[in-house]
Order: C-alpha cells, then structure tokens, then sequence
C-alpha cells in the first residue's frame, strides 16, 4: 500500500477488554476488543486475576484480527504503541509484554501512551470512508481544531475535565474526589440487581421514567474548585432504595422512576461543575470521551451548555465526541490515535528495558 502518513498498531490491556488497533495517521483501518464483560458479569467488576489470564489468550488473536480486518502485514506496521497505564497492573502488565516481544522481534519503535490520554482525543479519532486507487484511505474532510479544548472524560475509572492548548500538554482542571460517574452508576444498578455494567441499563430504563421523581443532593456547590463528588449519590440512593423496599417491593415503573432520577443526579452534578467552569475559562472546544460518553442523555447536556455558552458564531464552541461507541468504551484506536501525535513528535521509548506499568499514571505526568 501507498504510504503517506505512519501506519502504527496498537495494544489495551488496561482494564477488562483485550483491545488491538491499526490506524493510518488519525485514521483507523482497525478497531477490535474482545470482550471480557460475560466472564466478569459474576463478579459485578473486574476480577483483576482473571482479567489477566484473559488477557493472555485473547492477545495474540486479537493483534492478528487487527492486522488481518486492516488489510496490512508487519512489513507495513512503522511503530507499535501500548498503553502503560493507569489501570490493573496484572492486566497492563500482558499487553505491554506482549508488545515489548513484538518491537525486539521486528524491530519496531514503541510507544509508551496513557490510557485516559487515548479517551481524551478519541473524538477526533477519523473512520475509514473510501478506498481510493492507490488503496490509501481517504479521510473525512477533517475541520480545524481551535484551542483550547476541554476534554471531559467520563468512564468507568474516571471523571475528570482536561484542559490543552496543544495536544500532549495537559492540565486537569477537575476530578472526581472518590468514584467515577461510571463506577456509581454501575454500584447504584447493583443495588438493584439491574446487571454489569448498569450504565447502558440504566440510561434504557431512564428512557421510561420521571428524572424528577427522586431528588439526589446536589454535590460540592459551596466548593469552589471544578472537582466532583459521587459517593454521595450512591448513599442516598442505598439509603432510599432501603427505605423503600422496607415497605414495598418495587414496581417496575418505581425503578424507571429510579433510574431517569439516578442518571439525572449524576449528569447534573457534571453540567452544574461544567458551566461553572465555562463561565471562568473560554474554551473553544469540548471533547467527551469514555465509556460513559456512550449516553445520548449526557451527550444532549454538554451539547446545551456548549451552545449556551457560546457567544456569537465567532466564539462557538463546537462540541465533538467519538464517531462510534467503540471508540468510547476502552479500546485501542484511541491509544494509536494519542500514538501517531507522539509519533509526530519523535516520543519513543529509547530503552525496552525502563518501559513499566504504571497503574496511577494521570494524564499530563511524566512518563
Ligand atoms: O471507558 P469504559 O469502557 O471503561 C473504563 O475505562 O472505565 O467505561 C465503562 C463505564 C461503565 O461504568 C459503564 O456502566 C459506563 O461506562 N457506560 C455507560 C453507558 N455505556 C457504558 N454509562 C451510561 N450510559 C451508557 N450508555
Ligand atoms: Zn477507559
């Protein structure tokens, strides 16, 4: 194939997905994950020993099915990128072996990425449209960026506002004290026997309930700062769901009811810190990403406070999230994608030996 831009594979073992990419400059020609979800649905979370044992067997198969669904061979691949961390280190630790094997065998330039980094860019991740003659893909007419943005990332693990004026230098300027929005949404659903991950459960069953049924507190209003709070709203939802089961067992529109509320509570305490945020700092573009970002619900807020804080259509701010939800839940697109910036930049691992996990890695550390 024709090459214009590098072409780079790459590997996500962070959590419970064993995820492998391609991706030609921002483009990705390959996206796979298998899914861990069945084997940790018995435990409601992720089982870090089994996690990796997962990891072991899918990681071969997977990077192969990668290689094979973008159309390339090894002689094509310019770099290879992992994700060092955060996350379980068990679980870091198979795909950065794997990996480290692979750059020594084929003597390839390696990558080191952070984890939330990849959610943070992945909304300007390109899809693959059309291939041209020459077999190189052609991209979406791809539109300026215009700094600052402001990447809100909200998953499972994390919940936190990221502010750049360049992609690779970053601040946060806002994090969860305790829980992710994610991870209380998928206790308050275990509370309720509602399945793992509750998240998507929830945001369906919200669909067909009052959100102003049940008033969740408002979290952290006297605080100044943009930081948030959840394990409040998963006490008072343990305390009300006690309360009432006390007397009644509930019926099904009561946890409708519950979860239109539940979902309402944690994305308004989002939106409240959100605004506040955008009433101090002028940010011309807001980016969401992480598996929580599959919610039309919390996409449909920030796209209003976007647009409410817009003045005029010379200080728009445009409002961009992943063109699909794989590219939200934890994948290895978005880790190619943070991979060809630093590839762009010369950012290489120089010794195999120095590259670890690094389970606690923020975004905007240093390596
Ligand atoms: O990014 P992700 O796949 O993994 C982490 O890095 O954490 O995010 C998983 C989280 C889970 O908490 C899950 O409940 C939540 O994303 N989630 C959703 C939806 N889909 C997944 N939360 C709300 N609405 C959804 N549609
Ligand atoms: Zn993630």
């Amino acid at each position: 194939m024709t090459k214009k831009e590098p072409l780079i594979l790459a590997v996500d073992t962070s959590c419970d997905d064993t995820a492998a990419a391609i991706l030609q400059g921002r483009t990705i020609l390959s996206n796979v994950i298998a899914s861990q979800t069945q084997l940790h649905k018995q435990y409601g979370g992720v089982f870090p020993t089994v996690a990796k044992q997962a990891h072991k067997e899918n990681i071969a198969p997977t990077i192969l099915a990668a290689l094979k669904r973008a159309k390339v061979s090894w002689e094509d691949v310019d770099a290879l990128a992992v994700t060092v961390g955060p996350g379980l280190a068990p679980a870091l630790e198979v795909g950065i072996t794997a990996i480290k094997e692979l750059a020594i065998e084929k003597k390839l330039p390696l990558i080191a990425v952070n984890h939330i980094e990849g959610h943070a860019v992945s909304a300007i991740a390109l899809r693959k449209t059309k291939i041209t003659e020459d077999k190189s893909p052609v991209q979406k007419k791809e539109s300026k960026i215009n700094f600052p943005v402001l990447s809100v990332v909200v998953s499972g693990g994390h919940t936190q506002f990221i502010y750049f004026e360049e992609i690779g230098t970053y601040r946060i300027l806002g994090t969860t004290i305790d829980d992710a929005a994610g991870e209380c949404l998928d206790k308050i659903g275990r509370m309720l026997n509602l399945g793992y991950p509750a998240g998507p459960i929830i945001e369906k069953f919200a669909k067909l309930g009052n959100p102003k049924a049940i008033e969740f507190p408002l979290p952290m209003t006297s605080v100044k700062t943009y930081d948030m709070s959840f394990s409040g709203m998963k006490t008072f939802a343990r305390n009300y769901i006690q309360r009432i089961t006390e007397e009644k067992s509930l019926v099904k529109q009561a946890i409708y009811d519950f979860c239109a509320s539940t979902q309402y509570a944690v994305f308004r305490h989002i939106i409240y810190k959100l605004n506040k945020l955008l009433e101090d700092i002028k940010i011309s573009e807001i980016w969401l990403g992480g598996g929580v970002a599959q919610n039309v619900y919390l996409r449909q807020t920030i796209r209003e406070a976007a647009k409410n804080h817009s003045i005029g259509k010379a200080n728009k701010i445009i409002f961009r999230y992943p063109h699909t939800n794989k590219l939200c839940m934890d994948n290895a697109a978005m880790i190619g994608l943070v991979a060809n910036f630093k590839f762009e930049r010369g950012e290489f691992v120089s010794d195999f030996s120095k590259i670890d996990r690094k389970p606690r890695w923020e975004i905007g550390e240093k390596l």
